[in-house]
């Protein structure tokens, strides 16, 4: 369950929610909501800056308690950092630090007063979905495969309302379907993959279109993709026992002949590298290999959610990729539904080869854009790094559209080329194209593969392999793409 949101228009010094949260910059400035407390409460807060308890750095908390002259119980202060310094990304810091704190108190809700600060070029809406979000993504819990735990008898952290004016009341709803959409990416993302194989997913976009009026799901099986001649995907799928799955969603916001945006996400429920075997070192987070069509189911729930004057597909290759018996091999070739074919030089190659039939596959609805999101490469982490996603595409509007959501969502891309030069890394003497482009700009050749099989359409590739999961044994999906891509819907959607 994701949090409850609501606005709150009640000064702070009389609102008696269990716990407020004001923000305190360094230097002692304080916020106007802090200020007030302060000066109702006798110098509470100004005491404790002299004293040095509080510093207003940034990722601080403190808690105080029962201020004299003050309704509410708790108040939390949180450091801001120094104020010239203080924006957009300080201030989403702000709020994941102060629901952090929240969430380890024994209260069910809190009113936050974070959102009355400035945030340089930022509304008031903005502030309060950002924070909605922030807040939310610490809330998640991961609880699907531990022993079920008894309902702990203290109250938990649940609904939060936000100080701000009405009109941001259209921030609430926004935040709560973008909200659903990244707790539904994170989910699918976390669970391990002999739970999570191409039939779960398949019934998790099933449930989302019985839920949903307006959208409809249908699921190709392997016979369906071997009629369309998907040799590409069918390659990659035959080495495991779960059979493939083709992940189909439509919904219709808007008229007959408004052609849709399309999403196509990688789905490998796991990635072993197939015959060209990953070492065993980190292969378990391999089951994040799923992420990028996780993150366009999400995407699309949230789109449902949101009711947007638009018309969507969004369409997931659900493959598991095993070596074994029956898997292929490096140098077989194999035919793709576009006709093109491609030498499989490194079986470990494989989201592009069931995204070049997906992408294939997605033109038959005559789309006016399509975006793609893929835990693709390595080579990418290593480029960006775990901050930016990737962001590949020839359509200079476009992908200015997906760089401006990314910014605004904070959940950003950064632009690699696509320029033909690179093409040439994907020749090989034995079929129309290799899988794998040399050990250089590996990042981009895997674009330029995708590229093949895009032409003539608005397209764009997100590689989300450093982002869509935190390293480590308590490393979780992190959902994006999903912000950035609602945004770039919602701006669209007018
Ligand atoms: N799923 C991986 C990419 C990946 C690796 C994502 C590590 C996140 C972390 C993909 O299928 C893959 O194995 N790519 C290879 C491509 C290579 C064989 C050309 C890679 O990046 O090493
Ligand atoms: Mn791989
Ligand atoms: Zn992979």
């Amino acid at each position: 369950m994701t949090l409850q949101f609501s606005l709150s228009q009640q000064s702070p010094e009389t609102n008696t929610a269990p716990c407020i949260v004001v923000g305190v910059f360094e230097e002692r400035m304080l916020s106007s909501a802090a200020a007030r407390i302060d000066e109702k409460s006798g110098g509470a807060i100004k005491r404790l800056i002299e004293t040095g308890d509080i510093s207003g750095k940034p990722g601080t908390t403190h808690l105080l308690f029962a201020l004299p002259n003050v309704a509410a119980p708790r108040v939390l202060v949180v450091g801001l950092g120094e104020q010239k310094k203080f924006d957009a990304a300080r201030f989403q810091r702000a709020c994941t630090e102060m629901a952090r704190a929240l969430k380890g108190l024994p209260l069910e809700s809190a009113t936050t007063y974070l959102t009355e600060v400035d945030v340089p070029g930022r509304d008031g809406a903005w502030k309060v979905r950002s924070a909605a979000l922030s807040a939310d993504a610490q809330a998640y819990k991961y609880t699907a495969t531990f022993k079920p735990r008894e309902k702990s008898k203290s109250p938990e952290f649940a609904a939060l309302a936000f100080a701000a004016a009405e009109t941001a009341n259209g921030a609430l709803s926004q935040a709560a379907a973008i909200a659903d959409g990244v707790r539904f990416a994170r989910e699918l993302g976390n669970l391990p993959p002999n739970i999570c194989n191409p039939a779960y997913i398949a019934e998790q976009a099933q449930k989302i279109a019985k839920d949903h009026p307006g959208v409809s799901c249908e699921i190709l099986e392997e016979a369906d993709m071997r009629k369309l001649g998907m040799g590409a995907l069918l390659g990659v799928s035959q080495g495991s026992a779960f059979p493939p799955q083709l992940i189909v969603l439509q919904w219709r916001g808007a008229g007959e002949n408004d052609k849709p945006y399309a999403f196509v996400g990688k789905g490998i429920t796991f990635d072993t590298g197939g015959i060209s075997i990953k070492p065993s070192a980190g292969m378990e987070e391999m089951k994040f290999d799923m992420c990028g069509g996780a993150g366009m189911l999400g995407a699309f729930l949230a789109a449902v959610k949101l009711q947007l004057k638009l018309n969507l597909v969004c369409v997931v290759p659900a493959v598991e990729n095993m070596p074994g018996g029956k898997a292929q091999r490096p140098s077989d070739v194999v035919t793709t539904m576009s006709g093109q074919t491609v030498e499989v030089l490194n079986t470990d190659a494989e989201g592009r080869l069931i995204l070049c039939d997906a992408l294939t596959f997605v033109q038959k609805y005559n789309p006016q854009v399509i975006i793609d999101a893929a835990t693709l490469t390595g080579a990418c982490v290593v480029a960006l790094g775990k901050h930016a996603t990737g962001l590949m595409s020839k359509d200079d509007a476009l992908a200015n559209e997906l760089l401006a959501a990314g910014e605004n969502s904070l959940d950003r891309a950064w632009r690699l080329p696509l320029w033909d030069d690179y093409q040439s890394q994907l020749d090989t003497g034995y079929a129309d194209i290799a899988n794998i482009g040399g050990k250089y700009a590996g990042a981009i050749t895997a674009g330029c593969f995708l590229a093949r099989f895009t032409e003539g359409y608005r397209w764009a590739h997100l590689d989300i392999a450093g982002t869509a999961w935190e390293e480590g044994r308590k490393g979780s999906a992190t959902g994006r793409p999903v912000p950035m891509l609602v945004q770039y819907l919602l701006d669209r959607a007018g």
